[in-house]
């Protein structure tokens, strides 16, 4: 979408509709309270018009109220912001995305008046949030539909009376966002493909082209013979069923002002392109939409890109294990024993608990970089969806000020996460009798932590680690105006490069 900035603006912009926010306060009426409209700094004759009309009456500034008037031959659509002091960031992408919801099948030119909606009054943080709120609900997986579902709004003009002179700062608000949202926009893509033209080997190729050509960036891709060189039992196992060649991507961002100082973060991610789950197959129903089971590979991508494209003074090394978990002749039957990278031997209980196996090596891997901290993300277990439901991510690690540092950045960017602790009694349940781990506990109960339980394993000695479980929270989000109500979300990739901006 074209934004344009119109700064030290008199008047609101020539377009087909002109946005205006109002919140909304209590007035008395007699005996009664009644909510009406705080026009705040509306033009005083557009404010004159609405409430001479009888229909505007109806019109409080509620949270979420539209009403549209004319006024001097101008359309314009009044949004209620509901109260002023409930109004905060996550309320500016909501009430951007339900603007563009309204509009965008009718209208091609919209101007939105930034002063009527700022947060807190602050301009270049409203121009971030609105542009984020726009570009996260314009996507669409249309890809494959015969009539593709492009909007008729072209071009959005942000108005402000603000001065000429803040226009660098806000102009880069609305630029970082684009670049953020764009990620996110990617990592969606990627999720939704599905598994017959997205495999491990056009995955990678994919982000290989993506990656191309973005400055201070390396790539490198291992393959079947390389992890065999690596010794990745444990991933290769996961493979082994598979028509196509595992595939370990390795990207590296390097700052351009890099010192001694610079922090390098490790991102891992999980990249099964479909998950059947093996010998020990899914259920029908539960198999269905396994192609996102790669959402945590897209996740970190995503963030990584963003904060590459950003140009972060932060090194990031990004690693993505992909493979499918298919089943042929070959096929990893369960009762095998299989030696991990790291030396550690597993004995395989649950072909369908694959995405540890995959992630452990990808961890020992990373660990040899020796980063500050290492992420990773995954869609690992049904049981996050139990314990956090659809909308909230798992957090477990080993090292609070990560987690910490991660939860704080969650809260800035307005995303959902909880941490679940490890302990002692689950480590012991991920250990067998015949080998030196299994890949699944001895029941159900704590299932998503026991499974970083394991994960904690492959960790190198002295790494700061942080798990992030996206089960629930990368696929659709019914309660997220931003966020297709059916497919992938994108979540995580906004805290993630916060993280980084934070570091
Ligand atoms: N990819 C699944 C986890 C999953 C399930 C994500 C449902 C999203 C929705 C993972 O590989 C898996 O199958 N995990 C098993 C682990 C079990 C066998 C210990 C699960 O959650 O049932
Ligand atoms: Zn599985
Ligand atoms: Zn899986």
């Amino acid at each position: 979408m074209k934004i344009t900035l119109n700064l030290g603006a008199v008047a609101p912009s020539v377009a087909d509709v002109v946005v205006l926010g109002t919140f909304t306060k209590k007035e008395k009426k007699g005996k009664k309270e009644v909510n009406v409209p705080a026009f705040g700094n509306w033009p005083k004759a557009c404010k004159d018009s609405l409430v001479g009309l009888t229909a505007g009456k109806s019109f409080n500034g509620e949270k979420g109220s539209q009403f549209f008037f004319d006024w001097e031959g101008q359309r314009i659509l009044a949004v209620g912001l509901g109260e002023k002091s409930d109004y905060d960031a996550e309320s500016a992408r909501r009430t951007a995305s339900s603007v563009i919801t309204t509009l965008k099948s009718s209208a091609t030119k919209i101007a939105i008046n930034l002063d009527t909606v700022a947060v807190k009054g602050n301009i270049e943080t409203t121009a971030g949030l609105f542009t984020e709120g726009t570009e996260l609900s314009l996507y669409e997986f249309d890809k494959y539909l015969s009539t593709k579902k492009t909007p008729k709004t072209t071009e959005i003009i942000f108005d402000s009376k603000a001065k000429k002179t803040g226009a660098k700062k806000i102009q880069k608000a609305i630029d970082e966002a684009l670049i953020v949202c764009e990620s996110v926009n990617v990592a969606r893509d990627f999720v939704n493909e599905p598994p017959n033209t997205l495999n491990s080997e056009t995955y990678a190729k994919a982000v290989l082209a993506d990656a191309k050509g973005i400055k201070g960036v390396r790539t490198k891709v291992l393959g079947k013979a390389d992890l065999k060189k690596q010794k990745m039992g444990m991933f290769l196992s996961v493979n082994a069923g598979s028509a196509f060649e595992p595939q370990l991507v390795h990207l590296t961002y390097t700052p351009a002002k890099a010192t001694k100082k610079t922090k390098h973060i490790a991102f891992v991610g999980k990249g099964l392109t479909f998950d059947t789950g093996g010998y020990s197959l899914k259920p029908g129903a539960s198999m269905v939409n396994m192609k996102f089971d790669m959402a945590g590979s897209a996740t970190v991508y995503g963030a990584f890109r963003a904060i590459a494209k950003l140009g972060l003074p932060v090194k990031v090394s990004c690693f993505l294990g992909m493979t499918d978990n298919a089943i042929n002749s070959l096929a990893t039957m369960p009762d095998s024993i299989v030696t991990a990278k790291n030396g550690k031997t597993v004995e395989i209980l649950n072909t369908d608990a694959e995405g540890r196996l995959v992630l452990g090596d990808v961890l020992t891997y990373a660990s040899e970089q020796k980063p500050d901290m290492m992420i990773d993300a995954a869609t690992l277990t049904g049981a996050c969806l139990i314990a956090l439901g659809t909308e909230v991510c798992g957090l477990m690690g080993n090292d609070k000020k990560l987690a910490d540092s991660l939860k704080k950045a969650a809260s800035e960017t307005d995303e959902y996460i909880w941490e679940l602790p490890i302990i002692k009694e689950w480590r012991e349940d991920m250990k067998s009798n015949i080998a030196d781990l299994k890949n699944i506990g001895g029941s159900r109960w704590g299932g998503t932590a026991k499974a970083a339980a394991f994960l904690e394993n492959f960790v190198g000695e002295g790494i700061a680690w942080a798990h992030l479980d996206i089960a629930g929270c990368g696929d659709s989000q019914g309660h997220l105006p931003y966020c297709p109500k059916k497919g992938a979300s994108g979540l995580m990739v906004r805290t993630l490069v916060n993280l980084a901006k934070n570091n």
